[in-house]
């Protein structure tokens, strides 16, 4: 795992995005697996001034998102079909039958969670994942103990998670649906890259225990210990707790020419 730490959020998101960009450059029909939540809102508005200032074309790129609450059809205002829709693929020139949310609303969710993963697969498979961490620790909505096998699948979300995303819902925890649809931790381990972001000083525990902790699948993110290409971009506050972020810097610093690709 490559540690990238950053000043604050809107530098550690822009070093992200040249990431993405790079490869949507590289490969324009790039399959990219999108993440919700705050955390990433930064990475996305670059992503539209690039697209806007920079010509990067999203025309041929498909997209597959990590999760969707159950019970929210996609026009819901905290859906994350309407969050995608709304925050990036209404400001780029994607094609929204090439962007792909898990459907709420399926009758039948264990064969909706079915197409999803065919779905990924049909289209090659996924080039880049974006990931966030949940306090948690979770990736998607894989909570603490899900298997590292998982496919895409209904998930309970945890007391903590629930508490933490009350904010979108008014304040209301009663209001934040309890069950979701997620990808599972096998099929983001099978993305060919993951860059995974992580800002403010209430990420630093999962961070750290990410990072330098044991590889257990009570902290799930930890997971990205074992694969081949997982870059973490974090801020300062994020990053407090970690043991050997001096190390990580000087890695980065350090970075011969060829090798600088954030
Ligand atoms: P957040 O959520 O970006 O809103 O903090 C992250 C997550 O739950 O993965």
């Amino acid at each position: 795992m490559e540690i990238i730490i950053k000043k604050d959020a809107q530098e550690g998101s822009c070093a992200a995005a040249r990431v993405v960009a790079r490869l949507v450059r590289a490969k324009p029909d790039a399959v990219l697996g999108l993440a919700t939540g705050s955390t990433p809102l930064t990475l996305y508005k670059e992503l539209i001034r690039m697209h806007n200032e920079e010509g990067l074309d999203f025309s041929e790129v498909v997209t597959f998102n990590l999760d969707e609450y159950i019970g929210l059809s996609a026009d819901h205002e905290q859906s994350y079909r309407r969050f995608m829709n709304e925050n990036l693929f209404s400001q780029i020139n994607i094609k929204l039958e090439n962007t792909h949310v898990p459907d709420g609303m399926a009758e039948d969710v264990p064969a909706a969670c079915a197409a999803y993963e065919q779905a990924i697969a049909d289209a090659g498979g996924i080039d880049l994942q974006v990931l966030g961490i949940g306090s948690d620790g979770h990736v998607g909505f894989n909570e603490p103990t899900s298997s590292f096998a998982s496919r895409t699948r209904i998930k309970t979300l945890t007391r903590q998670t629930v508490a933490d995303n009350a904010r979108f819902f008014g304040g209301d925890e009663s209001k934040v649906p309890h069950h979701c649809i997620t990808m599972g931790i096998g099929t983001i381990m099978d993305a060919r890259m993951n860059i995974m972001l992580a800002f403010g000083a209430n990420k630093a525990d999962a961070v750290a225990a990410t990072v330098e902790g044991p590889v257990a699948s009570i902290m799930p993110a930890s997971i990205l210990q074992h694969h081949p290409s997982a870059k973490l971009f974090i801020d300062e506050a994020a990053a407090t707790d970690l043991k050997l972020a001096d190390y990580y810097r000087w890695v980065y610093e350090g970075k011969p020419e060829w090798q600088a690709d954030a």
